[in-house]
């Protein structure tokens, strides 16, 4: 099946142009916070390269279709929250890319024009590698580093120079005779080894583990606790300058030189060259280099040295004309693919992994790659058995870029993706428009049950006093807690928790007395707890004031498995609750694990049905209502929350169910649905009058 992503952009309507462009938007969107906020990409740069192309090439097909947020115009995005923000005094810029040896000619070219030279000037360049890590600004006031901050959005980066305080590459105090004011700009990275050895010290500690040394300089780098940052192996070296009070140099090199003597530290492959040619020679020779250095670079960046002609030159588009980087191209290699294994995450995503041949790529050797997802090996065709070319790009994860069909073994079979869980069995589903398909047997499943148990007995859920997420972990190792019922059965253990370390008779007397306090528990708290995909706490109210008890919950979400029948219209019909959040729902009442474990649980406890204001001096308690058209008085979320507060349930489209409807100024539809149905419609004054001006502290 083609869908519209894979559709040529020359063959694409304008209809799906909007819809790819919307859909591209997105993507890079989702992707560029996972890459540049949570440090956790999941595209490769080669995919995340693909989808902006693509999304260049609908707007240039397309151009009164692009959109007032293109990614188009914006380099990367703005900083994350924590870090005050900082506005750099010159724009922090990105570089133009030259793919090849003609690319960087023609930049020769390019400069020699816009410079009115000849082919016989000397234009001299400096070529230096590539860093891949982060850029940093750092300002010095009369010798001090008074500020360091990112990069961010090329405009605006985010204030972390206690951070940058900490690392030795960074000097605190510079050398007399430096111009008053003077900013200095580089690339702060980590090396690989020590990026290897940071990911074995997070294995062992259960901490985040990094894709590569760029994400873990970045995620080191970003930590609102210095002291994390501090414990980093982060280094930096120093290749450009921001604002100056004095000029400093005639020529890059120059520049280079002197931050040299004031104690910075400065790449030293970087090379002077009087020609193109030169600076050619100078990549093919980092190139040859690039397996065994230390540090990852990407490429090397060529200068023009003269700092006049950088002036006359300025910049186009967020990039200088007086610099371009040559990329390397991804190292590359063939192998045997010699099984497809599937992970199942904490999370309970399914990650396919290939098992490799181990093979060299890039001087490291790899006997596994990801696969991504299921999509992913369909559209390649990925088999068992078959001969893979492997790419590292930057990534320490390699990538397989495609199967060599030539050499494919006969009688090969495509691929079948499991539809159960490989660790417990259960029903592994893909909701529609998702990529990841998921186990929905969490509070069984061994790859995620220690997650889901820390979850049940967290302050918003369980809250046992005394049953903490480390303690969860020890009872889950020695067997004592499997799933959430066994909790409540921690009393038949009694003399075998005595004898852990850490446990003595009051403790666990404690402990014990405190799950029996919790075998009385609220319907919200519970469905909170079962972790229950999209299901948060406010998720878990609205169910529960929907449907008051467990039972009556079990049954419609039973029946709402089938989305034609009436329980899955009312499902949705609960105003927040749509389609995706629905689907989550009810496969998980559908699986039949989850139901065993919460029979094996409700055995245990008794649940209160949810305690909303049912009063008679709440007069809207328990009635469903419609907001419709613009409230004068107070917008639609304080007026929902009122409304809830009341114990109304507030939906989010008129049914025979409706108990009220209440119009605001410029109401379309639902006013005149409620009035072909029959059911009561308010004004706002009138619903004011009927709930008593009812605030939010009733
Ligand atoms: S010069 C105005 N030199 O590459 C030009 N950048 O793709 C400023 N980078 O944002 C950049 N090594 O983070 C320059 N030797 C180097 C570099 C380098 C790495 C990064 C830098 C920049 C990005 C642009």
């Amino acid at each position: 099946m083609t869908t519209l992503a894979d559709k040529p952009v020359e063959a694409l309507a304008a209809p799906e142009a909007v819809e790819e462009l919307e859909r591209l938007v997105k993507a890079i969107a989702e992707a560029d916070r996972l890459y540049h906020q949570e440090d956790a990409p999941e595209l490769t740069d080669a995919e995340y390269d693909a989808l902006r192309r693509r999304n260049t090439a609908i707007e240039a097909r397309f151009p009164r279709l692009k959109r007032p947020d293109s990614p188009s115009d914006r380099v990367a995005p703005g900083p994350a929250e924590g870090f005050a923000k900082v506005r750099h005094s010159r724009p922090m810029l990105s570089l133009g890319n030259a793919f090849d040896a003609e690319d960087a000619r023609e930049f020769d070219r390019r400069v020699r024009r816009f410079l009115n030279l000849g082919d016989d000037d000397v234009v001299e360049l400096v070529a230096e590698p590539k860093i891949d890590g982060l850029s940093a600004a750092l300002r010095y006031e009369n010798g001090r580093l008074v500020q360091g901050a990112t990069r961010g959005d090329g405009t605006e980066g985010e204030n972390i120079t206690r951070n940058l305080e900490t690392l030795d590459d960074i000097p605190k105090t510079l050398p007399d005779g430096v111009p008053d004011v003077l900013e200095v700009r580089g690339e702060v990275y980590m090396r690989i080894d020590d990026f290897a050895a940071l990911n074995t010290r997070q294995a062992e500690a259960g901490g985040k583990i990094f894709a590569n040394p760029r994400n873990a300089a970045a995620g080191s780098l970003r930590q609102l606790d210095v002291r994390i940052t501090a414990s980093r192996p982060l280094k930096f070296f120093a290749y450009f300058w921001g604002e100056v009070s004095e000029d400093i140099a005639d020529t890059h090199w120059g520049f280079l030189e002197k931050l040299n003597a004031w104690g910075f530290v400065t790449n030293p492959l970087a090379r002077r060259c009087a020609t193109i040619e030169a600076a050619l020679a100078v990549y093919d020779e980092v190139g040859r280099q690039r397996a065994t250095l230390p540090y990852d670079i990407d490429g090397v960046v060529y200068k023009v040295n003269r700092l006049d002609w950088q002036a006359r030159l300025g910049m186009v588009s967020r990039a200088p004309r007086w610099a371009i980087a040559h990329k390397f191209k991804a190292e590359q290699a063939e192998t045997t693919l010699l099984a497809i294994e599937i992970q199942v995450g904490r999370t309970g995503a399914l990650t396919p992994v290939a098992r490799l041949e181990p093979v060299k790529v890039g001087g490291v050797v790899v006997s596994n790659a990801t696969l991504h997802n299921e999509d992913e090996i369909h559209r390649k065709d990925i088999r068992e058995g078959d001969r893979v070319i492997l790419q590292r790009a930057g990534d320490v994860i390699p990538q397989v870029v495609r199967v060599v069909t030539e050499k494919r073994p006969e009688g090969s079979r495509e691929y079948a993706f499991p539809q159960s869980c490989p660790e417990c069995g259960s029903d592994a589903v893909r909701p529609e428009g998702e990529v990841i398909r998921r186990c929905t047997g969490g509070l069984i499943c061994p790859a995620q049950a220690v997650e889901r148990l820390k979850h049940f007995v967290s302050r918003d859920a369980f809250d046992i006093e005394g049953l903490g997420a480390k303690q969860v972990e020890a009872f889950w190792r020695d067997g004592l807690v499997k799933r959430p019922g066994d909790i409540f059965r921690l009393a038949q253990h009694r003399d075998t928790i005595l004898e852990r370390e850490g446990w003595g008779e009051k403790s666990v007397d404690n402990l014990l007395a405190a799950i029996e306090v919790r075998r009385v528990i609220g319907l919200d708290r519970l469905i909170y707890a079962l972790g229950i995909r999209q299901v948060g706490q406010a998720t878990a109210r609205l169910l529960a004031a929907n449907y008051g008890t467990l039972d009556a919950l079990r049954v419609a979400m039973h029946a709402a498995h089938d989305s034609e029948s009436e329980a899955y219209a009312d499902l949705v019909n609960i105003d927040q609750i749509g389609s995706s959040v629905a689907q989550d729902l009810t496969d998980f009442f559908a699986e039949a694990h989850n139901t065993d474990v919460l029979d094996d649980l409700a055995a245990e406890l008794s649940v209160e049905a949810f305690a909303a204001p049912t009063a008679s001096d709440r007069p809207v308690a328990g009635k469903t209502v419609v907001f419709t058209g613009t409230l004068a008085t107070m917008g639609r979320g304080e007026a929902k929350a009122r409304a809830e507060a009341l114990g109304a349930k507030v939906a989010g489209s008129v049914s025979k169910k409706t108990d009220y409807v209440i119009v605001g100024a410029d109401a379309g539809s639902k006013a005149k649905k409620a009035e072909a149905l029959d059911v009561p419609i308010l004004s706002e004054e009138e619903w004011l009058t009927l709930i008593g001006n009812g605030s939010l502290t009733d």
